[in-house]
């Protein structure tokens, strides 16, 4: 069965929509759909993006923006960039869709698999970016394979005996194997703002019966995006993340 996994949407309903074209367009079939959280704040179509996961999503988690706006407590731990998204969020949101986040979840467990928001061991706020960030993470459950988003960066790290390995993918397309005797943590990167400098929507494929992980990145055209968000009168520092 392969799981097409997604992650950190954030309101980029054209950047979610050149990721469904470039599947259909490769013929990259899926079973299932899996969404890591974040649907919400820094583009402008929260409830096209919602809208699309109500429908198509498998698991649905609840990511840290997406709490931030049923509970707004979670706002300070924001920067200003993310609270002015956020209070510009809450004003077009329509209520079904915000009532669809209230009941989501930032964690899910399928067997020895986890999937969620941020980190086993904070699942809404806890960024893995490097291995010591794993180190504890893998320590905090029991989990074969973990699926993790909330960094915006298309990254794996792998824990065998006593050594944690791991790092950016820094391709368009790479396939990891796993190996029966390693556990991993797997980020697909984010499909609406990346923030690894590589610009593009960031994405993957679970398939689990070889079983691996495919990363995938897809570039595609800024103009209405860029655009949208000048309409919406949100803050033009937003477009220093797409190149
Ligand atoms: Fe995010």
């Amino acid at each position: 069965m392969k799981t097409l996994i997604l992650s950190d949407v954030h309101a980029n309903w054209w950047a979610l929509r050149a990721v469904l074209d470039f599947l259909e367009r490769e013929k990259i079939g899926y079973d299932r759909v899996v969404s890591l959280g974040d649907y919400v704040d820094y583009g402008t179509r929260p409830n096209e993006v919602i809208e699309w996961f109500r429908e198509r999503c498998d698991i649905c988690l609840l990511g840290n923006h997406d709490a931030a706006l049923v509970n707004h407590e979670e706002r300070n731990y924001f920067s200003d960039l993310a609270y002015t998204c956020s209070v510009w969020t809450e004003k077009v949101i329509k209520p079904e869709n915000l009532n669809f986040i209230r009941h989501l979840r930032p964690l899910a467990r399928e067997g020895d698999i986890l999937y969620v928001h941020a980190a086993p061991d904070d699942p809404i706020w806890k960024y893995i970016f490097d291995p010591s960030d794993a180190t504890i993470s893998f320590r905090s459950t029991d989990a074969r394979l973990i699926f993790v988003g909330h960094t915006h960066v298309p990254s794996y790290f792998a824990r065998y005996r006593t050594v944690v390995v791991g790092g950016q993918v820094v391709s368009d397309r790479m396939k990891m194997k796993f190996l029966p005797s390693v556990r991993y943590i797997v980020n697909p990167g984010s499909v609406g703002q990346p923030r690894d400098g590589l610009g593009g929507a960031s994405f993957g494929i679970y398939d689990d019966e070889e079983p691996s992980f495919t990363w995938y990145r897809v570039n595609y055209d800024l103009s209405n995006l860029k655009k949208e968000i000048g309409e919406a009168g949100l803050p033009m520092s937003l477009l220093s993340y797409y190149l």
